[in-house]
């Protein structure tokens, strides 16, 4: 099984990366599941039921989010209904979607599980725990875990945590990408942070001129998302056993105007 997973889209820049590479990338790796990070999808806050839609008309399967899941209140109108959006499932039991979903590709079925962080985050339940019991609930040894997260420490401890048990842990929410891909001696895939989708000249995203004010001024201010400017798509591609689950190959994506998209692997 052939499966890319796209970090935080940031933006209209973001989503344009989105439909410009997927089908791309699609060829070049033959994916047979494409997840992407949608947290900052709706002008770097949230997402929206069309945005969604647009998402997997260019061909994400599964749309994974984070801490900025509510910030678009459009999302309380289609969460219930969105197969394939999954939000941290380690948020209140109240809250309303879902912490993973079951797809099918290949005739294999796949678990696609969000989690959320809890250092210098807001104090969700234990996303260890939770991720216990949704394995316990699952009857597939293919998993693919997005953990949104801010500590390096605590994504390399889910990592350790899941070898073995799932297929990829990675990590989201920083939008700065990693080196450190690797696969743990159980058979799970593991990079702490897939980088963002968006903007490449700001910083995480925002436009530099907001955070450097406030860097500068420690006053509030408003961060926005440019519209125009270069693009970056970071993410990672790996190949899992169909029958074990276990990954046998993790690479890392990366395209923009310094390291353009080239087809021949
Ligand atoms: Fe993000
Ligand atoms: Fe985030």
């Amino acid at each position: 099984m052939n499966i890319i997973f796209i970090g935080d889209i940031v933006g209209s820049i973001g989503r344009d990366m989105i439909f410009d590479y997927v089908p791309r990338l699609r060829q070049k790796y033959e994916a047979d599941l494409i997840i992407a990070n949608g947290e900052n999808a709706a002008a770097g806050r949230g997402i929206t039921k069309r945005i969604y839609d647009d998402l997997l008309h260019a061909g994400v399967d599964v749309v994974t989010m984070g801490n900025h899941t509510w910030d678009n209140r459009d999302i309380y109108d289609f969460i219930d209904d969105a197969e394939f959006l999954v939000r941290p499932a380690n948020f209140s039991e109240e809250a309303p979607g879902q912490g993973y979903t079951v797809v099918e590709k290949k005739g294999k079925e796949i678990a696609v599980i969000n989690l959320h962080g809890r250092t210098f985050l807001p104090p969700h339940d234990d996303p260890f725990k939770k991720v216990d019991e949704i394995l316990n609930e699952i009857d597939t040894p293919l998993v693919i875990v997005d953990l949104h997260a801010e500590a390096t420490s605590e994504k390399i401890a889910m990592g350790w945590h899941l070898d073995g048990r799932a297929s990829f842990v990675v990590g989201t929410h920083t939008h700065v990408q990693t080196a450190d891909e690797r696969i743990l001696p159980g058979g799970t895939a593991y990079l702490t942070d897939a980088g963002m989708t968006g903007p490449y000249d700001e910083i995480l995203g925002m436009k530099k001129e907001d955070v450097l004010y406030r860097f500068k001024t420690n006053l509030p201010t408003r961060f926005e998302v440019p519209k125009q400017g270069r693009a970056q798509l970071n993410g990672a591609f790996i190949q899992i056993d169909d029958e074990t689950g276990k990954a046998t190959h993790i690479e890392r994506i990366r395209i923009n105007e310094d390291q353009p998209f080239q087809f021949q692997k």
